[in-house]
């Protein structure tokens, strides 16, 4: 979709920011909104269109504000309300939207609406989470499974009854068939919209029905040992059901009630599933969150099938967006190494669609490896020994090589990654050859070249290690040419195409004219601008 005027969310960078973890302003070892407003600079010089901000509600912090206890309050280690309507106005005199994270499938139990429902049977809130009786035997009413391991469901002994939790017990789900709930979190939605933020990602969207009849999820028939035990069952009676279009439609006219707003879904699914939340008459998400890149195999044949498969199957009319890395899964130089990381960066942001880049990764900060010890999500103490706990990727922003990278003064929450100097923001501000300067050159060419965000997309070819594709619009071609392993190969054009090099991983070569065949150098990639 090329409209006349595109909107800010087609043609923009997205920016995530994990609040604890990139600024903090008072010496707590949290980041804050304080701390974030004060590096803005950094962003809109980085060439930022929206911030996503991970939630910053008051919250117990059992899952790191992912337990709200009041949607429409800051919770005072990261600042207040002023502090929020601040950053909101900096950050909108930079032409930088705040994209807020919103919760909907469960509160925290500390919530007043599950204090009411749970205070008696007969709570006139009772029935805004999803109570049952334990089965005949006296156990849990069936088999569904927590995210974060064990049963999913929590027994209340005041009032005899299970309820059910898709993540932490301290994180109960509210009922999305309930009336009421959907209008509450609709006016939770009106209150900060009312405020001027830019929308909204919605975290686990796929989430948010339930089986009335609470049937057992079956097995999966590909578990082994070896897999998460979370993921035993195939989850069909208790994700993505049928009637979740019509909720999403209800949240979508909310966000549209005002101007230039954009609805976001996380939605961990198969490309097919994923592709049903634009919606049957694209009245759906703006943006259903495509992880693709996430959980691909880095081959240049798996990439170029999955862009393909993708490209296929967002509806007419639909914008496809890109995300490399995020606050649950382990950072892209982790993922693939720091040389592909380039690479990645080349890739995300020059493919069709609005690209979500995670905060430190334009620095390519590490995974982080934590002991036992400094460990802090709840996943990984409940689920140990599988990977899945997501510290490593929230480990603090590395602004310079002063103390905790200038991160706090105080003790920070989770430790630095790594005190090599090279991976700070100030070590790379002025070194043309950095991942810093990479992702700016990108950001700024794609801005000033509808092309590349705009414009249409032509896989070419995967053929070993080499990924091509070409972007075009209003007579600009670009061929993006990526180079995913170790060993150099040499890319064939035709004969007659001429070629300049715009944006090349390693800087040198910019510039370079290109006729016939080319080489790229391991890990590298090419933005070739054609020229006639
Ligand atoms: C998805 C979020 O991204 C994750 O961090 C959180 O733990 C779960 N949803 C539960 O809210």
């Amino acid at each position: 979709m090329i409209e006349d005027v595109p909107r800010w969310w087609q043609s923009g960078l997205i920016y995530q920011i994990y609040p604890r973890s990139f600024q903090d302003s008072d010496g707590n070892g949290i980041g804050d909104l304080v701390g974030i407003r004060q590096r803005l600079d950094y962003l809109q010089d980085l060439g930022v269109d929206a911030i996503w901000l991970s939630p910053m509600f008051v919250s117990p912090m059992k899952d790191f504000g992912y337990d709200v206890a009041d949607y429409c309050a800051i919770d005072p280690r990261f600042g207040t309300m002023e502090d929020f309507e601040a950053l909101l106005a900096d950050a909108k005199a930079r032409g930088i939207r705040i994209i807020l994270d919103l919760v909907p499938n469960h509160t925290s139990d500390q919530h007043a609406w599950f204090q009411e429902a749970r205070s008696s049977r007969t709570s006139p809130k009772r029935d805004w989470y999803l109570w049952s009786d334990p089965a005949p035997n006296g156990g849990r009413p069936n088999n569904w499974l927590s995210e974060f391991g064990g049963p999913a469901w929590a027994f209340d002994a005041a009032t005899d009854q299970y309820y059910y939790h898709a993540f932490l017990p301290e994180q109960p789900d509210l009922n999305w068939r309930n009336p009421d709930v959907r209008a509450a979190i609709y006016d939770v939605m009106r209150f900060w919209l009312g405020k001027g933020v830019g929308g909204f990602r919605v975290d686990v969207l796929w989430h948010l029905l339930k089986d009335d009849a609470r049937r057992d999820n079956p097995a999966n028939p590909g578990w082994h040992e070896g897999m998460s035990p979370t993921q035993r069952l195939l989850p069909i009676y208790t994700t993505d059901l049928p009637d979740m279009q019509s909720i999403v439609r209800e949240m979508r006219a909310v966000v549209d009630e005002f101007d230039e707003r954009v609805l976001i879904g996380e939605l961990y699914l198969p490309i097919e599933r994923l592709v049903r939340y634009y919606g049957a008459e694209l009245d759906g998400a703006h943006l259903p969150f495509n992880f693709a890149l996430i959980e691909a195999p880095w081959h240049a044949r798996e990439l170029d099938r999955l862009i393909r498969d993708y490209e296929a199957a967002v509806p007419h009319g639909g914008w496809p967006n890109w995300v490399l890395g995020n606050h649950d899964k382990p950072r892209i130089a982790g993922r693939v190494g720091i040389g592909q990381a380039r690479v990645a960066a080349m890739l995300l942001l020059t493919l069709r669609g609005t690209p979500t880049l995670y905060y430190g990764d334009e620095i390519g900060m590490p995974q982080a490896t934590l002991s036992v010890a400094e460990a802090r999500d709840p996943v990984e103490r409940n689920v140990p020994g599988f990977g899945l706990g997501r510290d490593g990727c929230r480990t603090p922003m590395q602004w310079d090589s002063s103390l905790n990278a200038g991160f706090t003064t105080g003790t920070p929450w989770l430790p630095i990654a790594t005190d090599d100097p090279a991976v700070t923001v100030a070590a790379q501000a002025g070194d043309p050859g950095s991942m810093l300067a990479l992702h700016k050159r990108l950001i700024d060419h794609r801005r000033r070249h509808p092309a590349l965000s705009l414009g249409g997309f032509h896989p070419l070819a995967a053929d070993g290690d080499i990924l091509l594709y070409q972007r075009e619009h209003g007579g600009e071609r670009f061929l993006v040419a990526l180079n995913l392993g170790p060993t150099e190969a040499d890319v064939a054009l035709e004969a007659s195409v001429r070629a300049r090099i715009a944006i090349a991983t390693e800087p040198q070569r910019e510039g370079e004219s290109i006729a016939g065949t080319f080489t790229l150098g391991p890990d590298e990639g090419l933005v070739l601008e054609l020229v006639d």
